[in-house]
């Protein structure tokens, strides 16, 4: 039987990773404010989102999330936005072509704000300090003040994430991603052999637009091909955000929260019985869940009984983020628990999280060809069991930033100060992301061969 559940159900329960407010009467101020604002997203799209989940589940589609680690107030402009959305759009065409499956499009958009961390506080220049946990809670600047858990901040995500959500709807129905348009979403400084096979692919669906319009191919198809869906996501780290922005679905009379159209559950905050996974239960989205080293096949088991107990196809994401060189040790128990369980879920890569390192000049990093490592793995366990291999999830940027080493550019350790901004953990740059696409891309075509050969 499942219990009963409230909104609010949450703050029964414990709580890892979450900031203590001092001043307890203006957080309920906010949270009173936030309530009466409207919700960012409607309950309708989170439940397409969730439908086109379960196509990806069923290997019928492919899904594709990415974006931020942390959003940031400072860069906050249209720039970054459109620059950010474009790189999907280009690796979305990558896959779609190579792959020849519809593409699932998420950013980590629109509501990244807040971080778990690995220690409470740290010491810069002798001074201890609160930790940093995102611009939703605390202040970046190394500074005691600027870290203490200020409630207001949150007014200032939502209205960062209407904003950000307000342009990803304006460039993805406004005629932007026009699949016509299809070369001008390269960036400026994006050069190389990736822009290359890039702009190569470009041509050749040029060519087959041509085609079909010379060919007669109009009405509902063309009118497809003008615009795409594109969804928002982000970690439901801070649960008071959350639970104000939850809301009654008038349809179907089901809480949804309404923050964004999918939420997440972090590797730090997957416990069966904490206050996350309590708040995620009960609202009708979709749940990602980050699956790392420590993840049990019990803890999988009754996590999947807690979060999708009516084994709803495209409510559950297992983000796997094992680290390269650790997929065979942990992936293949996770798959026999969803095996035993009969459950329905949708397996996505995470290729980034199990593989940062500190670098010899001091910077947090990832290298690229651990990176790609882990994807090929999580390809290859998917391969030898026969489940599918759905999505992949990872953290990338429009911007030229320097903050992954490798990839065709080969970044250096030497190279990372030169433009490292992100607000947490290192991100793909433009270049390194189209690079993961083509490799997705390519396993997805050789998965598809091979099937094609087990039919026949
Ligand atoms: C993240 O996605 O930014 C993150 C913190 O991931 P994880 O919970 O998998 O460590
Ligand atoms: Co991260």
């Amino acid at each position: 039987m499942t219990e009963a559940w409230t909104k609010s159900g949450w703050r029964e329960k414990p709580r890892v990773q979450m900031p203590s407010y001092p001043d307890a009467d203006a957080l309920a101020r906010t949270e009173l404010q936030l309530a009466q604002y409207p919700p960012l997203v409607f309950a309708g799209e989170a439940r397409a989102l969730k439908a086109r989940l379960a196509e990806a589940a069923a290997g019928r589609a492919f899904l594709l999330q990415g974006g931020d680690c942390a959003e940031s107030f400072a860069e906050f402009n249209a720039d970054i936005i459109r620059d950010t959305f474009k790189v999907l759009l280009q690796m979305a065409i990558v896959l779609t072509y190579g792959a020849k499956v519809p593409v699932v499009k998420v950013g980590r958009m629109a509501g990244q704000f807040a971080k778990p961390r690995s220690a409470p506080t740290e010491v810069v220049d002798g001074v201890e300090m609160p930790i940093y946990r995102g611009d939703i809670i605390n202040g970046f600047d190394p500074d005691p003040a600027a870290r203490v858990p200020d409630p207001a901040r949150m007014l200032q995500a939502y209205t960062q994430a209407a904003a950000s959500l307000n342009l990803l709807r304006a460039f993805s129905k406004g005629g932007f991603a026009d699949i016509h348009r299809v070369h001008s979403w390269t960036l400026g400084f994006a050069g190389g052999e990736n822009a290359d096979r890039y702009r190569a692919l470009s041509d050749r669906i040029s060519d087959a637009l041509d085609f079909m319009t010379a060919a007669g191919v109009n009405g509902d198809t063309a009118a497809s091909m003008s615009e795409v869906d594109f969804y928002t996501s982000h970690e439901a780290l801070l649960l008071e955000y959350e639970e104000a922005l939850c809301r009654i679905d008038s349809t179907t009379g089901l809480p949804v929260a309404g923050s964004g159209h999918m939420l997440w559950i972090g590797d730090r905050t997957r416990q069966p019985d904490g206050a996350h996974v309590e708040f995620c239960r009960g609202v009708q989205n979709p749940i990602g869940l980050k699956c790392g080293p420590t993840m049990q096949a019990d803890d999988l088991k009754r996590l999947i009984a807690r979060l999708n107990p009516a084994n709803e196809p495209g409510r559950l994401t297992l983000i796997a983020r094992f680290g390269a060189g650790k997929v065979g040790a942990h992936l293949p128990r996770l798959i026999r628990a969803v095996r035993d369980e009969g459950a329905q879920v949708l397996w996505v890569c995470d290729p980034m999280h199990g593989n940062t390192i500190k670098s010899a000049s001091g910077y947090k990093t990832r290298p690229f060809e651990r990176v790609l490592a882990e994807v090929r793995e999580f390809f290859a366990l998917h391969a030898a069991e026969g489940t599918i291999p759905g999505g992949v999830h990872f953290e990338m940027t429009g911007k030229d930033v320097t903050e992954c080493t490798g990839g065709l550019r080969a970044l250096t350790d030497a190279d990372l100060s030169g433009r490292y901004h992100t607000a947490c953990d290192p991100r793909l740059n433009a270049s390194q992301s189209l690079e993961l696409a083509f490799l997705v891309a390519e396993e997805l075509s050789n998965r598809r061969r091979e099937m094609a050969r087990a039919a026949r």
